[in-house]
């Protein structure tokens, strides 16, 4: 009749952790003083640099797999029951030589509550009670402020910074501040970002109408397009193009065009005939230079082709 409650008790004390071990003190420590490199449950922001500790409590050591662990954890063949847990966490660096875990638990109590916190997330059964603490800076030991009186002699560790909002100056109180963010239609035809030859036909229209604005207008609306929309791939076709308008209106603006179209890509052989060739049917005397500067280009590239091609080129401007 005595020992059958005595057997039950027994049964109890092995299956609880600790007697008077709380869980939520232990989450405390927990954030205290593991959060900077275990995480425990999900979501809890922990850090990484040791391994995750969700459902450690009777988890085989060196068993989380995105984790790399030191090779004398991995042959340490423990297994985290409250038993060794407790003895771990009292010495770690004792129990497993070389092992990179090197915080220490010293305290009975501690340990009892860190260890019924890992149980109690394991089992589903725990509890937090209120808000989760904060990191907090260990107690200072320092027996006040170095002396001195630049203010940042005044900081030691643990004291505490109190910012004000409503004294900060000025800036944080800016109007713009309480802009809302609005949203904008998507773009006609998103998916559809080079728009040169649809412009490029109404440009001709225009030209055919004699209608050089027109003409104009339609460069300037899909040149800022293709540089909105089409990371500017069309950039020279557009330059090239308007030089080409432009020869028909004002030569000397056509002349300015192309000179910086070919300054801005020196090496673009193709790109220097097509601005050679425009000029000299527009017979515009600038061919020649550009033509001339383009046959060197093309010898000093071992370019044989090209450089045929832009020694007829110079020949037909020199006879302009
Ligand atoms: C500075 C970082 C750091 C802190 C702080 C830290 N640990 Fe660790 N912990 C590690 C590293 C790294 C490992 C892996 C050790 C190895 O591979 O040898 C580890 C391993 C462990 C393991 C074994 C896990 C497994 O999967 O086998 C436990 C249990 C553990 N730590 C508990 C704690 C507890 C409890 C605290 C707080 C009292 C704590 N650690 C604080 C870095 C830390």
């Amino acid at each position: 009749m005595i020992r059958y409650p005595a057997i039950v008790l027994v049964a109890l004390a092995c299956a609880t952790p600790a007697l008077g071990a709380d869980a939520n003190a232990g989450k405390n420590t927990f954030r205290r003083q593991c959060a900077l490199c275990h995480s425990a449950e999900p979501g809890d922001n922990g850090g990484a640099q040791g391994p995750n500790l969700n459902g450690v409590f009777g988890r085989p050591a060196a068993t989380d797999p995105r984790f790399g662990y030191t090779q004398a954890l991995k042959g340490s063949k423990l297994t985290w029951d409250a038993a060794t847990l407790n003895r771990f966490l009292a010495a770690p660096t004792t129990v497993v030589p070389g092992s990179a875990m090197v915080v220490a638990v010293p305290d009975d109590n501690d340990r009892a509550n860190l260890i019924a916190y890992f149980q109690g997330v394991k089992e589903g059964t725990f509890q937090a009670s209120g808000p989760p603490p904060q990191f907090s800076p260990p107690p200072s030991t320092n027996a006040g402020p170095p002396k001195g009186e630049a203010d940042w002699k005044k900081d030691v560790p643990g004291r505490v910074h109190r910012v004000n909002v409503s004294t900060l100056p000025a800036p944080f109180d800016s109007p713009s501040a309480s802009n809302f963010p609005k949203l904008v239609e998507r773009p006609a035809s998103a998916d559809r970002p080079d728009r040169y030859p649809w412009h490029n036909h109404l440009i001709g229209l225009a030209l055919a109408n004699a209608d050089y604005t027109e003409a104009l207008n339609q460069i300037n609306a899909g040149e800022s397009h293709d540089c909105s929309h089409n990371e500017g791939r069309r950039r020279n076709d557009w330059e090239l193009r308007r030089g080409q308008v432009l020869l028909k209106k004002d030569a000397g603006a056509a002349v300015d065009v192309f000179n910086r179209l070919v300054a801005r890509t020196p090496d673009d052989l193709d790109l220097r005939g097509k601005v050679v060739e425009t000029l000299l049917s527009a017979k515009q005397a600038a061919a020649k230079t550009i033509a001339e500067e383009s046959l060197a280009l093309a010898r000093k590239q071992n370019n044989r082709d090209r450089e045929g091609y832009f020694a007829e080129l110079a020949d037909a401007a020199k006879r302009l």
